[in-house]
């Protein structure tokens, strides 16, 4: 809802200008920006923060396959706004949220090609914003994008907190080092079945950086549609970053028309790492409001669901094929009626919203790395697999069934049958679906960072949406705040999952403390948290492989990691076992008033307390590296004046990430908002608690 546009100073020059430069504050003046044209005509920016150069003299640009739009540039005009509003997200870490900034809008015409780019520059108290617009002109109307000349210039060799860029994937382990110990061709990942590397040394945004004098920093990118993802190219001798687009099929960027604007270019910095945090709130300030008018039907989801038992090894998705190329049962398919009917019924009996069957459908026999065509067609249930009895049966106990669509990449494939699979969800009453994009794109040639493929993942949401339903994309493009126009897209992957942990070497304990600064900042994750039985060998003696966590930390993770969608990922034998810890899983909520990070330290640690949505519920949530952890917190966010019963689940005495993981205790206290709470976690562990008012 817009309130009142606060200040608004117009400047507008009928006359072209040549030396020219302005500059503007944010709000509370922590920023301040410098615009100029370079003595090539080349726009340049700076930025100050608490008066200090964090970025120096930065110049920017576009390249078309047929025009140089970087320099020759005269000033048109240009134009200074305040921008004050706040809006409501349907669902959300806030109940509203504040967009204020100032906005800086520069209109550059080439005299000599009579060609014109605006660049509009908004300051935020969180950092800056930029995107670039091609106004519809006589000169110019259709054009290819070969390339983009966004560039940031930082001023030392900054601690930073990377993955390698890559066209196909974010499954990649945070590094940490100098800006100048960049090397990401080192930093390929034979866990992760397809990574197509830039040849230049680059990383991936959300980028977070720590400077020596302890201002964080962090770039990042949003509102990104039509146009492809944007990856950093780093000279590690002079910590100059450029604008690095994932190349479409035909080696340039984009295909694209006028009127255009590209995705906004995020800058944000803070001598408080708890900011880099809420520097959330901005990307989603940056994307365009709700497009869907009645918003009722989008509802957050706890779910379990046939996945972990294929992660582990002790099922399969898929049937055997015969040498004639017959299906034929093999024992170990997972989707079968009656499992799925032993989830609903563990679903209803703990107040689960929904399960997700995966290995339903007919193609997984011969699917994984092939690059065909024509893999699944999302209609087809294997013979074990009784959809209509399934969904009456979920129906009759109140639970929903949530579709799975793992299209092997095959956006092509899944475009064409997208009409008959969501006929299929609506039949049977599916509200939700998880995609999953694991492969090579077809169309070939494209990655799934490119433009198509932005678009491909956008035209499913918004087919998606027009039917009501739910998405939960994986191996889909990291997200950039798009969730504020479709909010149908309760999460995505886009980053390295629990999974991992399951058939890997898996996720370091700094990797949950990592990306609530990076991933996170774009939108929700299906982490997929709540792995009870930490050693595998127990479920699978076949696999080896761990969680790299406490307990008691998986528990945490449902407040730490957002999502109005979250899975209770382990299987239900297991929790049976752990009935009391499951009481948290159960209890959490999703969906929030108030978000407020108390804590936090990016690879090290974070705690973060959340106030449940329309409700006097609080929960908390603390994790820590792999190194233990003493804290005390005050209670003060909670309401003056009311008692609370606060549940605690925290790391038993002996527990131990390696050594003793499962070891946990809960107890009951009473608390109220003077409280000190001390928090003792260990290597690699976690807090949980859940607050509830005392009457
Ligand atoms: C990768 C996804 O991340 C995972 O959740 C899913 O089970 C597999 N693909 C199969 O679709
Ligand atoms: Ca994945």
């Amino acid at each position: 809802m817009v309130k009142i546009f606060s200040q608004i100073l117009v400047f507008f020059i009928a006359t072209f200008q040549l030396a020219f430069s302005q500059s503007f504050y944010s709000p509370n003046k922590s920023f301040e920006c410098h615009f100029k044209l370079t003595e090539k005509g080349e726009p340049a920016y700076k930025l100050l923060y608490k008066n200090q150069e964090i970025l120096s003299w930065s110049t920017l640009g576009l390249k078309t396959k047929a025009h140089q739009l970087s320099q020759n540039f005269e000033i048109y005009s240009h134009s200074l706004t305040g921008i004050d509003d706040v809006w409501q997200p349907v669902l959300g870490e806030y109940k509203s949220i504040e967009n204020q900034a100032n906005e800086f809008t520069v209109a550059l015409l080439q005299k000599e090609t009579q060609l014109r780019l605006n660049i509009i520059f908004r300051l935020y108290d969180s950092g800056l914003a930029f995107r670039y617009e091609v106004p519809t002109q006589e000169k110019l109307h259709y054009f290819e994008l070969t390339d983009e000349l966004s560039s940031f210039q930082l001023t030392a060799d900054h601690h930073t907190f990377w993955i390698p860029a890559d066209f196909d994937s974010q499954e990649h382990v945070y590094n940490e080092t100098l800006m100048s110990k960049i090397d990401s061709k080192l930093a390929k990942d034979s866990n992760i079945g397809l990574q197509t590397f830039p040849n230049q040394n680059s990383v991936q945004s959300p980028l977070l950086m720590k400077s020596k004098d302890k201002i964080y920093m962090q770039i990042f990118e949003a509102a990104v549609d039509n146009y492809p993802v944007m990856h950093l190219a780093v000279d590690t001798s002079t910590f100059n970053l450029t604008s690095l687009l994932a190349t479409n099929a035909v080696g340039s960027k984009a295909f694209l028309r006028t009127a255009f604007k590209s995705p906004w270019r995020t800058i944000s910095a803070s001598d408080d790492a708890k900011d880099m945090y809420y520097a959330a709130k901005t990307i989603l300030n940056l994307n365009e409001p709700c497009e869907i008018k009645d918003t009722s039907w989008i509802k957050p989801m706890k779910y379990i669901g046939i996945w972990w038992e294929m992660h582990l090894g002790t099922a399969s998705w898929d049937y055997a094929l015969t040498q004639s190329g017959q299906l034929q049962p093999h024992g170990r398919h997972g989707a079968t009626t009656e499992n799925t009917k032993r989830y609903i019924d563990f679903a209803a009996k703990h107040g689960f919203d929904g399960v997700l069957v995966e290995g339903w459908n007919v193609g997984w026999e011969d699917w994984y790395g092939k690059w065909k065509e024509d893999v699944f067609d999302f209609v087809t249930p294997y013979p074990d697999f009784d959809l209509k009895a399934i969904h009456q049966y979920a129906k009759a106990k109140g639970v929903k069934m949530i579709m799975h669509h793992e299209t092997s990449a095959a956006a092509s494939n899944y475009e064409r049958w997208l009409d008959r699979a969501m006929n299929v969800m609506k039949h049977y009453d599916y509200p939700a679906v998880k995609t999953g994009y694991v492969g090579r794109i077809i169309p070939r040639g494209e990655y799934h960072d490119g433009q198509t493929m932005v678009n491909h993942f956008h035209h499913v949401l918004k087919r998606m949406a027009d039917n009501q339903l739910m998405v939960n994309s994986h191996e889909s493009s990291r997200p950039t705040g798009f969730q504020r126009t479709y909010p149908n897209f309760i999460a995505s992957e886009a980053a390295r999952g629990n999974e991992f942990n399951a058939w890997s070497s898996g996720n370091p304990p700094s990797h949950e403390t990592i990306l609530p600064f990076t991933r996170l900042v774009g939108g929700a994750m299906d982490y997929t948290p709540g792995i009870f039985e930490i050693e595998l060998e127990k479920a699978n003696p076949s696999n080896k492989n761990r969680i790299h966590t406490t307990l008691a930390k998986q528990l945490a993770l449902y407040v730490v990691l957002y999502s109005p969608l979250q899975m209770a990922a382990d299987l239900p034998q297991h929790y049976d076992k752990y009935l009391d810890a499951f009481q948290f899983i159960k209890d959490v909520a999703l969906d929030w008033d108030e978000t407020i990070v108390l804590e936090a330290e990016p690879g090290d640690y974070l705690t973060i307390a959340r106030k449940e949505k329309q409700s006097e519920k609080w929960f908390l949530g603390a994790i820590t590296d792999e190194n233990k952890r003493e804290a005390n917190i005050k209670l003060s966010f909670l309401q003056p004046n009311k008692k609370y019963q606060a549940i605690i689940y925290q790391d038993g005495q002996t527990a131990d990430y390696i050594n003793n993981p499962k070891a946990y205790e809960i107890k009951t206290i009473v608390v109220n908002n003077q409280t000190t709470l001390p928090l003792k976690l260990a290597r690699s562990g976690g807090v949980a608690i859940s607050f509830k008012v005392i009457d």
